[in-house]
């Protein structure tokens, strides 16, 4: 994985242009490609450029404004970097999973503990399980007219308020489940090696976030992803 993150820095430019306009976002990636030597800026595009597509996955949303983006770069050499991330709640089905943003606008954090208010349990463990969710985040990479995608998962619960006000969105109100030494997300009933101890990603700060958060994982899914295109390419 070193040897892969090494070359990967080795044949690339230095700069990611990330489609964004959430800081939150960019402080993530910024910390992820740090350890990679690269650094990552904020892609600038007009107001209205990127229209979000009716689209019921991550990756199809993110292919999606690659396609509309790629006109912004500053040079045909740029890479470009897209991300589509969603809250899925267990209880709903999935929702509001690729409607997040429109449920985070809408109805808000609030809103969401709201619908689940019915979910509530002695047993901690319980409590978990019946108010169980994922963050999912699918990112792709453009570069030369080559697509690379990662995607990445962290598994945990609502909380039962709003606690703590780091990060963005939904975070103030998800609980990521304790990891193992490997970083694999446990199940609620076993205590990890990294734990945020039943704080929120509101309450704790980025860096802490980066080591359970599902954008990292689909950062790292990505990387893999190009080492393993160039081994099977060759030299
Ligand atoms: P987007 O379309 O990928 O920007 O995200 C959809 C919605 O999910 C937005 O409302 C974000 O605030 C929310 N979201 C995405 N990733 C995260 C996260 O890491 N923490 C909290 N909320 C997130």
């Amino acid at each position: 994985m070193v040897i892969g993150r090494r070359l990967f820095v080795d044949i690339m430019s230095n700069t990611v242009w990330f489609l964004t306009s959430n800081s939150g976002k960019l402080a993530e990636a910024s910390v992820h490609f740090a350890e990679l030597g690269m650094e990552v800026k904020c892609l600038e595009v007009p107001d209205g450029t990127i229209v979000e597509p009716q689209a019921t996955d991550l990756e199809a949303v993110a292919r999606a404004k690659i396609q509309q983006a790629l006109d912004h770069l500053p040079h045909d050499n740029a890479m470009l970097l897209v991300e589509d991330a969603g809250l899925f709640v267990s209880a709903l089905d999935g929702f509001p999973g690729v409607y997040s943003s429109y449920a985070y606008d809408t109805i808000g954090n609030q809103g969401v503990i709201r619908l689940l208010e019915h979910l509530q349990s002695e047993d901690p463990v319980r409590a978990k399980r019946l108010r169980a969710a994922s963050f999912k985040a699918v990112s792709v990479l453009w570069k030369n007219g080559e697509v690379l995608i990662g995607r990445g998962e962290c598994q945990g619960s609502i909380a039962p308020q709003i606690q703590g006000a780091e990060g963005f969105g939904f975070d103030p109100i998800f609980i990521p489940y304790d990891l193992d030494e490997d970083g694999q997300s446990l199940d609620p009933e076993n205590l990890g090696s990294l734990s945020t101890h039943g704080r929120t990603f509101g309450e704790v700060g980025v860096e802490v976030k980066h080591r359970f958060s599902h954008r990292k994982r689909a950062l790292d899914d990505l990387l893999n992803e190009w080492q393993n295109q160039r081994s099977h390419d060759g030299p």
